[in-house]
């Protein structure tokens, strides 16, 4: 087996242990790293957080992630940090973070506190202004049984004033942190080494070229080219380890994150069309951060943190959220409205840049209930979405929190007005169907109709039609997250809330609900 070589919190360190072991468990034994806490080991808690800093084009960032759904092999060439490396070398033994808690009586059994100081260490490693809003979002993953939260968000408020000033600039940013003993000493060091030759040998390889794979891509690829069984393939955990929590010793998947070529996010123009093109690695954070998406996508950003939380969203990726079938699985649902396409490549070959392809639409993706047009051998590359010039986008989500929540039901529409028309109109419709689907009758109402912002009486009707087609048109069943009824009716005023968005400034919400 080789070694991974990862810097845990300040030394560098070659680890045995197989590629797919659960961080928390490597970090909790080997590594003796004990403020990292088992809670509940599926990505709930926020308890096993650990910081994990990477070198990403030419600058390094640091992001918190939940250790219990993340796989060892993700760290090679990374910087693992728990609370024990973020303390080395402080006066006290206290970082201004861990001191803010003390000061508001933000901890009390302390089970949570790590998770909810590497939550917050991370929200101030981010450039960004820092705000309470912002604060809090980024603990969004975290649960304290006991202190209440009152105090943790005095303690975040009393950070927002003590780090108004930090650079935006992100290394600046790091460099200052360390100063402020926010961040430790060897923060520098990984600043410093993460570019370093050496240290290249056991980062992933530069896929572009299509040779040069590092160590343990290097064996993959002549295991999997001499292997009859495919392997088990990871992205970034946060379904499989759920289902897995105790994976065997010496369990060795393949990790979409440790590719670079599945984490590009670039526009193509091949004679076949113009299509912004999303690795499958790419994660759930990143996807909604790309400018790329954005300018495709306009306002998708909005939707972000109806995704799970903080913690998750910095893991989960988008390749994993659509092969992992779930019928409301949000992500799928939108990239199914946008009328994306995946790009499916034979895992012997997934380290290729030049490797054949297999083009899917989403929507024909999934065959029943978790059986998907997926062959064995086969990986998820990326997914491509259409080039459309002023997009329209909404989406919607019934649930019963408002974080942290998987869809009783979803929905997501994409179009555009062309002469003052519907144009290329598409509505995905999830938890209604033992797959993610379609709303091909509601598309048929709306496609040609009439679009006219001016004309609200028009606008209602046609948002009624469109909400009773796309209600009518399914049979889902009734399970915990709500009955067959509740989800029908759920459809329909989601479907409403999309016009809502889009024609608020018409007044159309007056029509709707006099
Ligand atoms: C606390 C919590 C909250 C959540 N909240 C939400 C939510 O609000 N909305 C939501 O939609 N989901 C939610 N999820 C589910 C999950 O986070 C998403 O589905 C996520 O996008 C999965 O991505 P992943 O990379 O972690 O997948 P993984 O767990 O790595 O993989 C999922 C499945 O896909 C396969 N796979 C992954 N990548 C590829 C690939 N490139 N090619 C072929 N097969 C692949 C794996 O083998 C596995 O079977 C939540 C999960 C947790 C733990
Ligand atoms: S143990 Fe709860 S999120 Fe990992
Ligand atoms: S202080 Fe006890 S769980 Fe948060």
């Amino acid at each position: 087996m080789a070694l991974l070589h990862i810097m845990v919190n300040n030394a560098w360190r070659g680890l045995a242990s197989a590629e797919g072991m659960p961080v928390l468990d490597v970090a909790r034994g080997e590594l003796g790293l004990t403020s990292t806490k088992e809670g509940c080991r599926e990505g709930d808690c926020g308890a096993c957080a650990v910081l994990v800093g990477e070198q990403i084009a030419n600058t390094v960032r640091y992001r918190a992630v939940p250790s219990c759904l993340l796989a060892l092999g993700e760290l090679k060439g990374k910087h693992l940090l728990s609370l024990e490396g973020l303390i080395e070398g402080t006066e006290d033994g206290l970082t201004p973070v861990m001191r803010a808690f003390i000061e508001e009586n933000a901890s009390q059994c302390g089970f949570c506190t790590p998770g909810f100081i590497i939550a917050l260490t991370s929200w101030l490693a981010e450039p960004q202004v820092p705000d309470l809003a912002g604060a809090l979002r980024a603990v969004d993953g975290n649960l304290c049984r006991c202190t209440g939260y009152a105090a943790i968000r005095r303690a975040a408020a009393r950070l927002v004033e003590q780090f108004k000033d930090l650079p935006l600039e992100p290394t600046a940013r790091l460099k200052a942190l360390v100063s402020a003993q926010v961040l430790p000493q060897s923060v520098l060091k990984f600043i410093e080494e993460s570019g370093s030759s050496s240290l290249q040998t056991s980062v992933p390889h530069d896929a572009a070229s299509g040779a040069g794979l590092d160590m343990a891509g290097d064996e993959k690829g002549k295991a999997t080219a001499s292997a009859p069984e495919p392997s088990v393939i990871v992205g970034g955990g946060t379904d499989f380890y759920v289902r897995n929590p105790d994976p065997d010793e010496g369990f060795s998947p393949l990790l979409t994150r440790t590719i670079p070529e599945f984490a590009l996010v670039e526009y193509r123009d091949e004679p076949q069309g113009k299509w912004l093109e999303i690795g499958a690695a790419v994660t759930v954070r990143d996807f909604f951060a790309s400018p790329l998406v954005q300018r495709e996508v306009p306002g998708i950003e909005r939707f972000e943190t109806m995704f799970a939380s903080t913690l998750i969203r910095n893991l989960a990726t988008v390749g994993g959220n659509i092969v992992n079938a779930s019928p409301v699985a949000d992500i799928t649902s939108m990239l199914m409205a946008l009328g994306a396409q995946l790009v499916i490549v034979p895992e012997t070959r997934a380290f290729e840049s030049r490797a054949p392809i297999r083009l899917c639409p989403l929507e024909q993706f999934y065959l029943d209930y978790k059986k998907l047009d997926l062959r064995p051998g086969e990986v998820l590359k990326a997914i491509r979405i259409p080039a459309a010039a002023n997009r329209k986008f909404s989406f919607e989500k019934a649930s019963k929190r408002k974080n942290l929540d998987i869809a009783a039901v979803n929905t997501a529409i994409a179009f555009q007005i062309e002469e003052k028309q519907f144009k290329d109109v598409r509505i995905s419709l999830g938890g209604v169907a033992p797959v993610p689907m379609l709303g091909t009758a509601a598309m048929k109402v709306l496609e040609g109709a009439p679009c006219n912002p001016a004309d609200r009486k028009t606008l209602a009707s046609l948002a009624m039609q469109t909400a009773q087609a796309a209600s009518a048109s399914i049979s889902p069943i009734s399970d915990v997250r709500g009955s067959a009824e509740y989800r029908r009716r759920m459809v329909h005023q989601l479907m409403l809330a999309h016009f809502v968005r889009f024609f608020e400034a018409s007044g159309i919400a007056e029509e709707l609900f006099p």
